[in-house]
């Protein structure tokens, strides 16, 4: 018999989830039916959406079931297989993160590609993050090497790589982060800096100081003051790829948008909301033939803060709205 510890809500939770919302739960796994795997898992990824997913509304997503085994990004082994390619041994990413080991089926479950990378960069710089902000730069938001762009959350997991990669496009690069260290890393790299912890007014100043010619494309990870201020500096016919807005995934009630909205239309802006999944299918081959090279010598640098231990799940997931992630969050098991 083989268990599985995983992770649980019994309610929807209201504003910031306190981290007494989740229950550690313990199963004994069925028999394997044909076509299924038993995976253990060794990497687990927590990430922003998984917010949304709480709330027990069906959005581009299917709410979690309360009292059932939550889901996400994970990496691990199979340990039993009655799959007819998987076997024993394999290591492949799959949805059932959440937990120390996942029975799936198969068919849901992908082999790792045959690329020389630290596993666990498959959740991040080159897994779902990373096609995030690949898809978003050049199929969204069609980037050019004369751009000039805005990145909000610019050191973490999506934010971190398309600041990277538009830099080496030649692009300028301009990148909101909240802490001291995290702008550091960012200058480090050629990426101008800007704290958004502060008032609209002082982001606006700090942006046009930046950006004295303007912004052309803004990567939006965040909503809230950033984006009111970004939309003052936009140039005209610019191009927002709104890739998420986490300042707004914790609201009880939703909050006012921002007050110069009609600079959309003034600037002629082309404002795009965007699911990786969407933009990324079929186009799998081109982001690992164009990212992987430079990731795996180097040219690409990715972070990775990384709490050890299941039971740390859920305190992986709160410390993301709380910034104090460094590149991609993980959860590593044994
Ligand atoms: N559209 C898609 O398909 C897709 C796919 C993946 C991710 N996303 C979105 O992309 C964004 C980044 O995701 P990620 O996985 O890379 O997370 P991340 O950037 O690694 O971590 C979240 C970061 O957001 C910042 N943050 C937290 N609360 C904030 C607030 N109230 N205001 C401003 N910044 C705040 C923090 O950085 P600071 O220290 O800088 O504040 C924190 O480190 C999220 O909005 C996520 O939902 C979208």
């Amino acid at each position: 018999m083989t268990q599985s510890r995983y992770f649980t809500i019994s309610e929807h939770p209201e504003g910031l989830p306190e981290r007494s919302l989740f229950q550690l739960e313990t199963q004994e796994l069925p028999e394997l039916q044909e076509g299924e795997v038993r995976v253990r898992n060794h990497w687990l990824s927590v990430d922003p959406y998984m917010r949304g997913r709480m709330s027990g509304v069906k959005t581009y997503v299917e709410p979690f079931e309360l009292n059932k085994p939550m889901q996400g990004g994970a990496l691990g082994e199979v340990i039993e297989s009655r799959h007819h390619t998987l076997k024993q041994g394999d290591r492949v990413i799959h949805m059932g993160g959440w937990r120390d080991v996942a029975q799936l089926d198969g068919d849901q479950v992908q082999p790792l590609p045959d690329i020389d990378v630290p596993p666990q960069a498959f959740l991040g710089v080159l897994g779902m993050p990373g096609m995030t902000s690949w898809a978003g730069l050049t199929l969204v938001a069609e980037l050019k090497s004369t751009d000039t762009v805005l990145i909000s959350a610019a050191s973490g997991a999506v934010g971190s790589l398309a600041a990277q990669l538009a830099h080496q496009k030649g692009c300028t690069v301009i990148g909101s982060a909240g802490s001291q260290e995290k702008r550091e890393w960012l200058e480090a790299r050629g990426i101008k800096a800007v704290d958004h912890h502060q008032s609209v007014d002082d982001i606006r100043k700090a942006l046009k100081e930046a950006a004295p010619q303007g912004v052309d494309v803004y990567y939006e990870n965040v909503g809230g003051p950033m984006l009111e201020a970004a939309l003052d500096v936009m140039n005209d016919f610019g191009r927002i790829a709104v890739c998420g807005m986490i300042s707004r995934y914790n609201e009880a009630s939703p909050s006012a948008g921002p007050a110069n909205i009609a600079a959309v239309l003034t600037k002629r802006l082309r404002m795009q909301g965007f699911i990786v999944h969407e933009w990324v299918k079929g186009h799998e081959q081109e982001f690992y033939r164009q990212v992987s090279p430079l990731v795996a010598d180097g040219r690409i640098e990715y972070r990775e803060t990384v709490e050890e231990g299941l039971e740390r799940t859920p305190d992986a997931f709160l410390a993301l709205f709380e910034g104090s992630n460094q590149g991609k969050m993980l959860v590593k098991l044994d």
